[in-house]
């Protein structure tokens, strides 16, 4: 699974809103998300929903009549954020109930399933805590929640959540964007011993393959051109399809047919989970883009068996050579953690030898955050936060000479751009690249929908520029920020 917290990731950053506002309903919510783009698809589905018992959409929290966060647990400092907000959000309903007027707050995702009824003992504001699996349940517990009570809903749903929360309609499908996230699998079985997931999120369930079908066809429908594919652990993804077991290479070329759709990405995977089907997907199907993040977490040998990643730096650069054999270009993404306990500078230099082995074009990359409950918490031997954060800058300064170098090796390269929005300037707009950079590109390239093939120009820090698309280019000033929302 992949989390954007330190590095935020462009794809989190283009889908983080649950849903755009709408004026017509009475009751206000507002939803805040942390974490892994699971969660942003989970807050979508959460705000369809809610839209079906009458809350409209907020991006202002003093507005709101109900606010929900939606949260992560994957590191100390992801969970210390929700009680610092918490405290922030008790002042503003201290302010609302003298002003005669109420506000319900609601907890859902990780910490909710982690910390349960300890959410309300610590932080009294809270009215709802609901865990991942069971928010379909959101509407009954709002209703309870009204009545006065205190909720607490942490259960494994033996039902399937998707199949009871409402559909999203075709129009906020549409007010999203043309790129969107479907969850098609759920929970770990790796047991990572840093890993709270499989904690948190249960043992990997995978959607059925004609309930994913059918949600492509709907997003596609209603103009979306692009698909990312979510999962803790996606490509651990199975189903049956026209009575035959099948992974998520073959899902792939399901997809692949569903009109309309014109990009695939799937997130985030396991090494060991790269089946030869998957694999070949890659070299077959266009539509599936050449970018792939598959986590490696560290370089050494040692570690990884720490770790129980069940598999070897060298499996995990011969896997690389294989992918990269089936889709040359292909970008390579990572997460990387440092100052796993007993972590030594040799284990580190291992880890910034793979590194310079695959050469990435983006990656991720933590300090060891140990998390009650797992098994490397009880370690002994943990690093020294001054040694930890040492390394993490090392690492981090060749990834971002490794990001910058790929940037700067597109520049004078033609490639299609899917046009996601508006741009800063009038004369811009703003699209994305296989490889998930940002590109700014010329208004006139194209409308918002369109793959227009655009020649870059120029590489930022994090975007990079076609032809057209210059700031200089129009000598224009900046469209004014509620323009460039709506557009
Ligand atoms: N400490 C630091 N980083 C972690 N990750 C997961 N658990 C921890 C932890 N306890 C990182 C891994 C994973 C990404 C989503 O978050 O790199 O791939
Ligand atoms: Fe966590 Fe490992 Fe599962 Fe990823 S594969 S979600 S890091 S346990």
């Amino acid at each position: 699974m992949t989390l954007r917290e330190e590095m935020s990731s462009p794809v989190e950053a283009r889908d983080a809103r649950a849903f755009p506002p709408d004026d017509a309903a009475t009751k206000k919510v507002f939803i805040k998300t942390y974490g892994c783009q699971m969660n942003v698809y989970d807050s979508q589905r959460m705000g369809d929903a809610l839209a079906s018992e009458g809350f409209a959409p907020t991006e202002t929290m003093e507005e709101a009549d109900l606010v929900l966060l939606n949260t992560c647990h994957i590191r100390e400092k992801a969970a210390e954020k929700i009680y610092s907000e918490l405290g922030r959000i008790r002042l503003l309903k201290a302010r609302r109930e003298s002003e005669g007027k109420g506000l319900n707050v609601a907890v859902a995702g990780c910490v909710a399933q982690a910390e349960g009824a300890e959410i309300i003992a610590r932080a009294s504001v809270v009215d709802l805590v609901i865990g991942p699996q069971t928010y379909h349940r959101l509407p009954q517990a709002l209703r309870r929640v009204a009545a006065g009570e205190r909720v607490v809903d942490t259960d494994y749903a033996v039902e399937d959540k998707f199949d009871h929360l409402p559909a999203a309609e075709a129009q906020a499908i549409r007010r999203r964007g043309v790129a969107a996230f479907l969850t098609v699998q759920e929970g770990c079985d790796k047991f990572c011993t840093f890993c709270v997931v499989p904690y948190t999120r249960g043992s990997e369930v995978s959607r059925p393959a004609e309930a994913i079908l059918a949600e492509a066809h709907r997003l596609a429908a209603a103009g979306v051109r692009e698909v990312t594919l979510l999962g803790q652990n996606v490509n651990a993804w199975e189903g049956e399809h026209q009575g035959r077991r099948i992974g998520l290479g073959e899902l792939l070329h399901r997809l692949a047919e569903v009109p309309g759709l014109a990009r695939l990405r799937y997130t985030t995977s396991h090494p060991r989970d790269m089946d030869d089907a998957l694999i070949a997907a890659h070299r077959d199907l266009d539509i599936l883009m050449p970018y792939l993040h598959l986590p490696v977490q560290s370089g050494s040998d040692r570690i990884l068996k720490a770790m129980n990643r069940r598999h070897k730096a060298e499996d995990y650069l011969r896997l690389v050579e294989r992918i990269r054999a089936a889709r040359p270009g292909i970008a390579m993404s990572g997460d990387f953690i440092v100052g796993f306990p007993g972590e030594t500078e040799a284990d580190f230099a291992a880890t910034l030898d793979l590194v310079g082995a695959v050469g990435y074009a983006s990656a991720f990359s933590f300090k060891y955050s140990p998390r009650p409950g797992t098994p490397a918490a009880d370690l002994g031997d943990q690093v020294p936060e001054a040694v930890a954060t040492e390394r993490l800058d090392r690492l981090q300064a060749l990834i971002r000479a490794q990001a910058s170098a790929f940037m700067e090796s597109l520049v004078g390269t033609e490639m299609p751009v899917l046009v996601e929005k508006a741009g800063r300037y009038a004369h811009q707009r703003i699209g994305r690249s296989p490889y998930l950079q940002p590109v700014v590109l010329s208004a006139t390239a194209g409308e918002i929908g369109d793959l227009v093939t655009s020649r870059i120009v120029r590489s930022g820090p994090n975007a990079l520029i076609a032809a057209g698309g210059e700031p200089e280019a129009a000598g224009a000033a900046p469209r004014p920020a509620a323009l460039r929302k709506i557009a």
